[in-house]
């Protein structure tokens, strides 16, 4: 092994090195793509660390050679934030090894896990003592609770837990020099000092490799109803929107819908084919007007859930993953659909917060003016450009769209004083 960085890694991970250095370009490459197939660029190296100590040791080892970082967990992001941003630059060090799961802390509804459990798993470890995690999404199976909350993913219960920062009460990461920040113990509620643990959840792997988190977790609602409601418009969806006790509220159109249908051979849930479909959990049947179509099943969830897989099936897509004001649904999608004309554009998304994911298929992969243009009509409207899947590689270039000039130079300063090589996930959230 010619090269001192490959040494040094080899070092860090020990014995561990014959398995989980990764250099061979057939080994490397799925590391360096990520769902989208939109991002993707050649890892130099993948490692795999097996605990904390492994980390540390090889962010010291990529520090000492001036090499970039990617983390990494279960590669289910949408925004290139988890693979590199060319080729041969930098060392993945997926996390997904670190699975360890504390027993459930019953009485205090909280449990901490390692960064590479799976979301699926966390739900089964806190539903064995009959608890509820709160955080729920379609890659729950790949998507590690690592990288949810680097990401501070959303997902569909959002609107009854709230987002991923909002389960957080705790967490382990290394640093940039190789040190450990410890934040898993002592009461979740702790005003000494800086909030670590919260400037760490959403940095995307900019600002520190998170290893381990403490999260709550919440009662069981007792079983409610699912409910598919066919709406004329956007605007009828949110007005059917119930005041209280929603546990859902997902929407999606006709097109997308039609594809999901297709690709996955589900029967359309309603007789008549609807503009628009809201997809509602709540804790009784929700009340609706005379005229409305709708059907009661659990197994509703689905047609929305499938949305990304089936619309995948048509090629590359610019997935913008957006939140509007609630009042102008209608409108700025219908701009935007004007801005991205001839090609085709889907919109499902998560209604009771206004996050939609805009889905266009046809533009090449590379065309980032199509970016540019819709995401500039969303911020024109006041909208948020990253909602839920973070800014990425995708939208760094167009922070300024959400933020302002001290904005960004706060942050900017932030990552100077944790990260002052700029080793850790450049190009990333910020360039
Ligand atoms: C979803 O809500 O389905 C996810 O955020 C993933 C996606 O938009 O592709
Ligand atoms: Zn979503």
């Amino acid at each position: 092994m010619p090269d001192a960085l490959l040494r040094g890694l080899a070092e860090a991970l020990g014995r561990d090195a014959a398995d989980h250095l990764l250099i061979e370009p057939a080994l490397t490459q799925p590391y360096g793509t990520d769902w989208t197939r939109r991002w993707s660029a050649r890892p130099r190296a993948v490692v795999r660390p097996g605990d904390v100590a492994a980390v540390a040791r090889v962010v010291a080892a990529c520090a000492e050679h001036a090499t970039p970082i990617v983390s990494q967990g279960g590669n289910t992001g949408l925004v290139g934030g988890s693979v590199p941003g060319s080729p041969d630059t930098a060392v993945v060090v997926s996390l997904t090894r670190l699975t360890e799961k504390e027993p459930v802390r019953r009485q205090a509804r909280q449990v901490t896990v390692g960064a590479g459990v799976t979301v699926a798993d966390l739900a089964r470890h806190a539903r064995a003592v009959g608890l509820v995690y709160g955080v729920d999404l379609a890659a729950r199976d790949s998507a590690t609770i690592g990288g949810t909350v680097a990401t501070n993913a959303g997902g569909l219960r959002v609107c009854r837990y709230g987002d991923t920062r909002a389960q957080v009460t705790g967490l382990r990461a290394v640093l940039a020099d190789g040190s450990v920040v410890d934040r898993r113990h002592g009461p979740p509620k702790d005003g000494a000092g800086y909030d670590l643990t919260g400037l760490l959840v959403g940095s995307e792997g900019t600002l520190g490799l998170v290893t381990d988190v403490r999260v709550r977790l919440h009662e069981p609602d007792p079983p409610g109803v699912t409910t598919l409601v066919g709406c004329r418009s956007l605007a009828e969806a949110v007005d059917l929107l119930p005041a209280s006790g929603v546990r859902l509220a997902e929407v999606m159109t006709a097109d997308g819908l039609e594809v999901t249908c297709r690709v996955t051979g589900m029967a359309p849930p309603l007789p008549t084919s609807w503009p628009v479909y809201l997809l509602l959990q709540t804790t009784a049947l929700p009340e609706l007007p005379d005229r409305a179509e709708a059907v009661v099943d659990d197994r509703l969830v689905d047609y929305r859930e499938r949305h990304p897989e089936a619309l995948a099936t048509l090629g590359v897509v610019h997935k913008y993953d957006v939140s509007l004001p609630m009042e102008r649904l209608d409108e700025v999608v219908e701009q935007i659909r004007a801005t991205v004309a001839p090609h085709r554009l889907f919109t499902y998304g998560h209604l009771a917060e206004g996050n939609l994911h805009l889905s266009v298929v046809g533009p090449g992969p590379d065309d980032a003016d199509i970016d540019t243009d819709v995401l500039g009509v969303v911020a024109a409207a006041g909208g948020s450009i990253a909602s839920e899947h973070g800014v990425g590689r995708a939208k760094a270039g167009l922070l300024s769209l959400a933020r302002d000039d001290a904005d960004i130079a706060a942050m900017r300063a932030v990552k100077r004083a944790l990260d002052p090589a700029g080793l850790l996930n450049p190009g990333v959230v910020l360039v």
